[in-house]
């Protein structure tokens, strides 16, 4: 049994993996500003906001894996988007992952190879209109990513999942009719939008010694999206 931290697992494709991984009989904290409700016992939750809070003293004392699944979505033309908004979504999602991998470095179980996992967005990989805070932060977990798992084999890895829009509350907005649901799915190459489980089967597989060759790798879960 493993036991791994979600930050931002109170939610949508973090509460999905926490679920999964719970499934498999691994125990999971979750931190996030609000409660995880769910029924898996091996789930304890932690109060911890990103923005505001430290990490001092606050992570496990042994762990074999970290997901870090918070996230924005600030979709605006380029040219009404504040230098603000760029520094905000940067700290929210670039930031906040670094701390967190810090702190969690520190308490790796130093009997197993480690397992991270941080998130992207297919908008890195197409240039996509209205996403440039989104892409420019995410873009940075991809170089964080690629230089972090140079710097840990083979002691420690590292992925990234870079989805393309996938129902969760972070979409809420976006998807918040069945009929907004069909359009945008239309445009994927598979005919729909991501479903968390998606994302959390691949996010499971990425934290488990199942993918023990895999690191320093962005994963495209995203319906053909990136290529097609
Ligand atoms: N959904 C998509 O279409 C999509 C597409 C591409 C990439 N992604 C990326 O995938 C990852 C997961 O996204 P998601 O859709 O599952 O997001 P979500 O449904 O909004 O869940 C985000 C989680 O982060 C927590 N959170 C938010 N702000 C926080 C803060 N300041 N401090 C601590 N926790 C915070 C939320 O819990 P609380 O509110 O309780 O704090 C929640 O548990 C994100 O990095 C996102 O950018 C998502």
């Amino acid at each position: 049994m493993k036991h791994y931290v979600i930050v931002g697992g109170s939610k949508g494709i973090g509460k999905a993996t926490a679920e999964l991984l719970a499934a498999e009989g691994h125990s999971v904290t979750i931190f996030s500003r609000t409660p995880y409700e769910g029924p898996a016992h091996t789930i304890e939750w932690e109060e911890f906001d990103v923005l505001t809070d430290s990490w001092e003293d606050r992570m496990p004392e042994r762990i074999d894996g970290l997901m870090y699944s918070v996230g924005t979505i600030n979709l605006k033309p380029f040219k009404g988007l504040k230098p603000e908004t760029f520094e905000e979504d940067f700290q929210i999602h670039v930031m906040g992952a670094v701390k967190a991998l810090q702190a969690a470095a520190a308490n790796f179980n130093p009997d197993c190879i480690p397992s991270c996992l941080l998130f992207s967005t297919v908008a890195v990989q197409r240039g996509m209109p209205f996403h440039a805070t989104v892409s420019a932060s995410k873009g940075a977990i991809e170089g964080l990513v690629r230089a972090i798992s140079s710097e840990w084999a083979p002691k420690a890895r590292i992925n990234a999942i870079a989805p393309s829009l996938t129902d969760t509350p972070l979409a809420g907005r976006l998807l918040s009719t069945p009929e907004k649901k069909e359009a945008i799915g239309a445009n994927n190459p598979m005919k729909r939008v991501g479903e968390v489980e998606d994302i959390a089967e691949m996010a499971a597989f990425l934290l488990s010694d199942k993918s023990s060759w895999i690191t320093g790798q962005i994963l495209h879960v995203d319906g053909g999206q990136s290529t097609i």
